[in-house]
């Protein structure tokens, strides 16, 4: 099943990541188009993603380009890069059969070799399904526009959360760019999770696990903003997800990051950076902060029919204290309860979705 491949091509000047279109790998992909470019700053791996051709059965793919040699100024840094690119691939094939991952179907090298040079240079290949972009300036903000599609969002990425979870694993970098649209199947949309290259393991052997954040800092979670962490791995990394979780019910519907409102609204001498004490003993002026972004900011933008049920969601997945987020049952029973909250937030979409119709039929 895996597809492995290692392409040795013959150049006379060899091509940077961001110009290869045109280039075909392993006598396979064809790369069309460049999409994007990674930044570091974001989280990202300096991936630059392309749209390919599979040669073989004529599907569209998206490939990810690792420039893992640019940094060879520094071994150091080369070597971390080249062993985020690796596990970047081992969580792909960890998630292979979770069916709201974004799935990898090839990874490999490619390399070209210049006239005259002995020493080949390479870049790591991931070669991925194509989707049809992220959901980040996919959003529709007014009023009218539909809870229901905003809810399936949910619905799905609560579901690659779950997965994951399942599988020791927790994401750890959810955020508007990592949550990929695919093609609707009739009118089920369909998303999924991207980007698992930040991922936590369980088991304690990926490279990012004792790191206090290795997501995105502007999605931190409130804990992490001021350097804690809880000791047992669900109340850290499962928990982590919960409230990234969270936080994209507040970017699709108020537009806003939950993490960025709260910080804004606490005192100065109480920011991260400037506050050098214990997250605990600021515990309580947080959680006022994160009320009153709650019922300013964010719940007066959720529609009335699904505003009850949501906001209590966002509460259980955005606690200010790790040990307590989760769906409140189920934390008592002793775990997050993300399946519960998927199907809570199945069963909304659902509703919102007959509303809308109905609503759309009258109008
Ligand atoms: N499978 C895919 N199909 C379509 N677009 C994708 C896919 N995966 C990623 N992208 C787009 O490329 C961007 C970067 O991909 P990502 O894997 O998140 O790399 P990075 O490590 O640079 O953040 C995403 O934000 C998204 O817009
Ligand atoms: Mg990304």
């Amino acid at each position: 099943m895996e597809n492995k491949f290692n392409d040795v091509q013959n150049v006379v000047k060899r091509p940077a990541a961001d110009d290869l279109a045109g280039i075909v790998i392993s006598q396979r992909y064809r790369l069309e188009r460049l999409l994007h470019i990674g930044k570091q700053e974001s989280g990202g791996n300096f991936g630059v993603g392309y749209i390919a051709t599979d040669l073989q059965d004529g599907n569209q793919r998206f490939v990810k380009v690792v420039d893992f040699r640019k940094r060879l100024h520094s071994l150091h840094e080369l070597r971390e890069i080249l062993e985020w690119a690796e596990f970047e691939i081992l969580m792909h094939k960890a998630c292979l059969r979770m069916s709201k991952v974004v799935r990898m179907v090839a990874h490999g090298e490619l390399a070209f070799l210049e006239e005259g040079s002995s020493e080949s240079y390479n870049f790591i290949c991931v070669v991925m399904e194509l989707g049809q972009g992220d959901i980040k300036n996919h959003v529709d903000y007014a009023p009218e526009g539909s809870a229901y599609w905003k809810l399936w969002v949910l619905r799905e990425i609560s579901l690659a959360v779950v997965q994951m979870e399942r599988a020791s694993l927790a994401h750890n970098d959810i955020k508007p760019s990592n949550v990929i649209r695919f093609a609707s199947e009739g009118d089920r949309h369909s998303i999924k999770l991207g980007d698992v290259g930040r991922a936590i393991t369980k088991s304690g052997s990926g490279p990012f696990d004792d790191w206090i954040w290795a997501g995105d800092p502007r999605h931190k979670p409130l804990e992490t903003l001021f350097g804690y962490q809880e000791q047992e791995w669900q109340d850290r990394s499962t928990a982590a997800d919960a409230y990234m979780l969270g936080n994209l019910v507040c970017f699709l519907f108020a537009g806003a990051s939950m993490t960025e409102r709260v910080v804004s609204s606490l005192p100065p001498n109480l920011r991260p950076g400037t506050f050098v004490g214990s997250y605990r003993d600021i515990i309580d002026v947080i959680r006022h902060a994160w009320n009153m972004t709650l019922d300013k900011h964010i719940i007066p933008t959720i529609p009335e029919q699904s505003r009850t049920e949501l906001s209590s969601i966002i509460r259980w997945l955005t606690d200010p204290d790790p040990v307590l987020r989760g769906e409140p049952a189920a934390r008592r029973a002793g775990t997050l309860g993300l399946d519960r909250v998927h199907s809570k937030l199945e069963r909304m979409a659902r509703r919102a979705q007959v509303f809308e119709r109905l609503t759309s039929a009258s109008r």
